[in-house]
């Protein structure tokens, strides 16, 4: 009797999912705007996916066909999707597309995305639940899933459904929400269920500002910087951070936890200084005892110092996959990410540090002294090897090595620079 009753109130909160996307599209998206600008981010960025996930080697060396299979799962209104696609397309890369949603009405506008940019080609799309049909697509190299597990009835069944899916060097990345930069998110959604609010639609959003609106400033949620969907996001928005019925969110503890129950290790979070104390904290006191513990441990303890985190974006691969992300040796070629090299190693050279902010918070690092002239050397094709034969005169190799590695692992944890290795020829 109870599993039939679990059951019951699953199949019913997917409904209610279901009908909460077909109303209003997440994020909501406007096909035209493809020409004018291609949203990027995290997770789903190709050179992070290749960095964090492949070690820094070329992902189609390692399949027979040359080409790589991806799933976005729960894609909604195409972010993930036309972000790798197009990548793809930049990079040559031949990779199938599989998207997964669903919402007929967030795929409508996912597809006509696509066609805008006439990537149709190697997109293939699917109206369902990807917890039903992952494995029938797969196996994949890369499977995207941002802000989708955490909407499931059953999240661990989804991420074990996208595990079971996964080649064994595969990867994916995702994004679920996070506890503590929510502040006040589910003081308001438990507000709309103890005052048995409508149960959907126009008539719930309608209630929904009624309630946000009368809400005095001292409400955590006013009182909330961190998030601001239910500002700039439009209806869709508003909607999704306050008025969703199926929502949870994670603290870094249950993140690694729902992460190795699905057979998978946390490989990064974006952005792994967002998960470091020395962040945070300057006291030697404080340090000695935070950073000398186990990677989750020191990334808990992060979040709890932080307190802005309102999602955690990380990447993953099975438990047996032992890939680690590249270090910088000489063969490996350092690029940039995000960031224009030049402009960087301007700014570098007038201050001697670079000032990182994220969601609220700034943070200044001091660069070594040779940053400038390492940075303006990278043109995403050099090698370390070759970027030090550069110099003339040139350093002591030992001392170059270490400047740039003081300076890459400001950079790299900042999420501004990643390494690869060459193409084999
Ligand atoms: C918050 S939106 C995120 C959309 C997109 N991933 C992004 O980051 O822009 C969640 C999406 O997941 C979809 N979704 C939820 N559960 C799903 C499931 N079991 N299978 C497929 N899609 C699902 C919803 O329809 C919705 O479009």
């Amino acid at each position: 009797m109870p599993d039939n009753k679990n059951s019951a109130d699953a199949v019913q909160s997917s409904e209610k999912t279901r009908d909460q996307y077909e109303t209003y599209p997440y994020p909501a998206r406007d096909p035209e705007d493809e020409d004018k600008r291609l949203i990027s981010g995290s997770p789903g960025n190709w050179d992070e996916v290749v960095h964090y996930i492949f070690g820094g080697r070329d992902p189609s060396a390692q399949t027979k066909s040359g080409k790589i299979k991806i799933l976005v799962a729960g894609g909604g209104t195409g972010d993930a999707l036309v972000m790798l696609a197009q990548q793809a397309r930049d990079r040559k890369a031949k990779a199938d597309i599989i998207y997964i949603d669903l919402s007929e009405s967030s795929r409508e506008i996912a597809e006509a995305r696509i066609k805008r940019r006439n990537l149709e080609k190697n997109v293939t799309f699917v109206t369902g639940s990807f917890v039903d049909l992952a494995s029938e697509y797969g196996p994949f190299d890369y499977i995207d899933c941002c802000g989708v597990l955490h909407h499931l009835p059953d999240p661990d069944a989804g991420l074990r459904a996208l595990a079971d899916a996964l080649k064994p060097n595969g990867g994916m990345g995702l994004m679920v929400y996070g506890e503590l930069g929510r502040q006040g998110v589910y003081h308001m959604q438990e507000m709309m269920e103890r005052l048995n609010a409508e149960a959907g639609g126009a008539r719930r959003l309608h209630f929904g500002k009624a309630l946000f609106n009368s809400l005095p400033g001292t409400n955590w949620l006013k009182r909330n910087p961190f998030v601001g969907d239910h500002i700039h996001g439009g209806d869709a928005g508003f909607y999704d951070l306050l008025l969703h019925q199926q929502d949870r969110a994670y603290r870094v503890d249950e993140v690694f936890d729902f992460v190795e129950k699905a057979g998978l290790r946390l490989q990064s979070f974006i952005e792994p200084m967002r998960y470091d104390p020395t962040t945070y904290c300057s006291r030697h006191d404080v340090l000695e005892k935070a950073v000398h513990v186990p990677f989750r441990e020191r990334s808990a303890l992060a979040e709890l110092m932080a307190g802005n985190i309102t999602k955690h974006i990380f990447y993953v691969v099975k438990a047996k996959n032992k890939i680690k992300a590249p270090v910088p040796d000489e063969d490996t070629i350092p690029f940039f990410n995000r960031v224009d090299g030049p402009t960087l190693a301007r700014s570098v050279a007038k201050s001697g540090n670079i000032k990182i902010t994220f969601t609220g918070l700034s943070v200044t690092r001091t660069m070594p002294a040779a940053s400038p002239a390492i940075l303006s050397r990278i043109d995403g094709k050099r090698s370390i090897r070759q970027i030090y034969e550069m110099f003339d005169p040139r350093p002591e190799k030992f001392e170059f090595n270490a400047q740039f590695a003081v300076m890459y692992s400001v950079l790299n944890a900042a999420n501004l620079m990643y390494l690869r290795y060459p193409k084999k020829k």
